[in-house]
């Protein structure tokens, strides 16, 4: 079995559904309200073990507090089938939380109160080396300390794994951090800030010069997430396009989160590029359909099934 280690964070997520969301300053009433498990860590970890049950083993490194909410992250990673024994607790921080209003068009806005995911310092990283031993993928976000991510992603790479960062949420990156990157993978807004541009949508026109400016930056290959378009793939030899499923957007909160780990299942499966975009489309589809973050995720049963149905 391969094996694909995620290094991330662990959010409870509050999320509460409204009408508008609030603009600067404005109260709005919400409507219904749940504790679902969350942290982008997380949701890829969860995402992996759920699409690649029987041919990945999947590992979470991470870091929560000693409060109810770790036990709850960790039973539903444990559910999903994921390996939580580098997930430790620190008495510095409570777990991390994630406050989500969604509105009635599926988007949300998210403020994040790391807490314990900040507890993964650099100093610690040496210690995940015999987690990345035999892995064929890291995978990586950036609720986490960026000096961690930065030495974690070298660790990765010296162990001949291959690395995969959703630059998530978006941050300046150093081209040091950068040309220890296999796969970039931003969404519109994050490529933009790197590039130092305003943040847009992107038309299908613009992808490809974006995508190529965001490759000078050192990754080996980019993957441009472009929501209800789809996703931009371009690496030395190929470049493609592929469009994303149409469907009734209800939360998409975790969708890139679901893409990136059917991403690394299907290309760990040594499936090609092609097939493996494709995948990870179909993936995030199903989960912009249902609320939540893990709560949304789909089986890799329920896939297979909507791409059989296309
Ligand atoms: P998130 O909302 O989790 O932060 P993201 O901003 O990282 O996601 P997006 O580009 O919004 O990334 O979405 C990731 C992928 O999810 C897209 O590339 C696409 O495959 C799928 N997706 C997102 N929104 C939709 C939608 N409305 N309809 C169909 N697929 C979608
Ligand atoms: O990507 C979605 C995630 O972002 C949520 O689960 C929330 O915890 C925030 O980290």
């Amino acid at each position: 079995m391969t094996t694909l280690v995620v290094v991330g964070s662990l959010n409870m997520d509050f999320v509460v559904t409204v009408d508008q969301l609030p603009a600067p300053g404005q109260t709005v009433l919400g409507r219904n309200f749940q504790m679902i498990p969350g942290g982008k860590g997380a949701n890829q970890a969860c995402a992996a073990a759920r699409l690649g049950a029987n041919s990945v083993a999947v590992r979470m490194v991470g870091r929560v507090g000693y409060d109810v909410f770790a036990d709850h992250l960790k039973a539903s990673l444990s559910a999903a089938g994921v390996d939580v024994s580098a997930v430790h607790a620190t008495r510095a921080q409570p777990t991390g939380v994630a406050l989500i209003s969604v509105d009635t068009s599926g988007q949300n806005s998210i403020v994040v109160a790391s807490g314990a995911n900040h507890a993964l310092v650099a100093s610690e990283t040496e210690a995940m080396r015999s987690v990345f031993r035999g892995a064929r993928f890291v995978l990586f976000q950036l609720e986490s300390p960026l000096d961690t991510v930065a030495a974690a992603l070298k660790l990765a790479r010296a162990e001949g794994a291959r690395t995969i960062l959703d630059p998530a949420p978006a941050a300046p990156l150093a081209p040091e951090l950068l040309a220890s990157v296999d796969i970039l993978t931003p969404n519109e807004t994050e490529a933009s800030l790197l590039l130092g541009l305003p943040p847009a949508r992107v038309s299908m026109s613009d992808a490809a010069a974006l995508a190529h400016s965001l490759r000078q930056r050192g990754p080996r290959a980019v993957l441009l997430k472009l929501g209800d378009q789809g996703c931009y793939y371009l690496d030395g030899e190929t470049e493609l396009f592929s469009p994303a499923f149409p469907v009734v957007a209800k939360d998409t909160t975790a969708a890139g989160d679901t893409f990136n780990a059917a991403l690394a299942v299907a290309l760990a499966e040594d499936r090609g590029i092609e097939e493996a975009l494709r995948f990870a489309n179909a993936a995030a589809a199903i989960s912009v359909t249902r609320m939540g973050a893990q709560a949304s995720v789909p089986t890799r049963a329920e896939v297979d099934a909507f791409l059989t149905s296309k």
